[in-house]
């Protein structure tokens, strides 16, 4: 049975002083419930050490957005693994759509991310979806597949392990659309039989798979009933304590 998991993706949004309030807001909610999911917040590098110290005594453990494929070196601006590690970071998006559009991510350097990860080990989480051409051309499946081939299939399997996959239809991220729960289920059980086809079926059936694109505290509890989600990869509703303990709240 795979526990859901809640993870929020702040991308480059908040502050000083809003993590704070969002901080002290959500530890009250989750203080009087049991939630029946892991929690994760993946907020920008800057703000890792201020929730280290107020998630410190809490069920919500804490994510990065990015990371460089290189051990280490001569890469301004950029973090590598054993930064995140030495921050106990244990969680890492890889290959968010947004990087991969604004930052030409290839699925050489993902692989590599996803390896330095591991040697850290950083827990990565893998994001595919594909654009709303693609889906209107009927080819979602086609490039979906693509994506997870390309760069989970180079990967050993205890690397494999390690990896949870989020389902974003890029079409759905940000827009307020979301895939319906059938668009989205459907998608997570052809993953999922994908990862049975290359790792077997006991690596299949123990991974975790995502949705994200537009999930909010309405359409949360529907989409995590469905048999192959397993969570959610949440970026706006992430943002307001109020709305991500409901999505939090809506696994069952
Ligand atoms: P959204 O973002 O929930 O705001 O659509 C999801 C994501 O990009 O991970």
């Amino acid at each position: 049975m795979r526990k859901k998991l809640v993870a929020g993706n702040w991308k480059m949004n908040q502050n000083s002083a809003e993590i704070s309030l969002f901080a002290s807001d959500i530890l009250s909610r989750l203080q009087d419930s049991t939630p029946n999911a892991d929690i994760l917040i993946c907020p920008p590098f800057v703000y890792i050490e201020q929730l280290k110290s107020l998630f410190a005594h809490s069920n919500i453990q804490l994510g990065a957005q990015n990371v460089n494929n290189n051990k280490n070196g001569a890469f301004t601006g950029e973090i590598s693994a054993a930064m995140l590690s030495d921050m106990e970071i244990k969680w890492c998006i890889v290959g968010h759509s947004e990087r991969r559009k604004y930052n030409h991510e290839s699925n050489t350097e993902l692989t590599q991310k996803i390896e330095q990860l591991f040697s850290m080990q950083i827990n990565p989480v893998f994001c595919c979806g594909e654009m709303l051409p693609e889906r209107n051309a009927g080819n979602h499946f086609e490039v979906v597949k693509k994506q997870i081939e390309g760069v989970l299939w180079n990967l050993p399997e205890d690397v494999m392990n390690t990896i949870t996959i989020a389902y974003e239809p890029v079409w759905a991220i940000g827009t307020g659309v979301t895939a319906s729960n059938n668009q989205a289920q459907e998608m997570h059980a052809f993953i999922r039989m994908l990862v049975s086809g290359k790792f077997g079926d006991t690596l299949a059936q123990n991974i975790r798979i995502l949705y994200g694109g537009s999930v909010t505290a309405d359409n949360a509890s529907e989409l995590f009933l469905m048999p192959d989600i397993d969570g959610g990869l949440v970026g706006g509703a992430s943002l307001k304590a109020e709305s991500f303990f409901q999505i939090i709240n809506s696994c069952k």
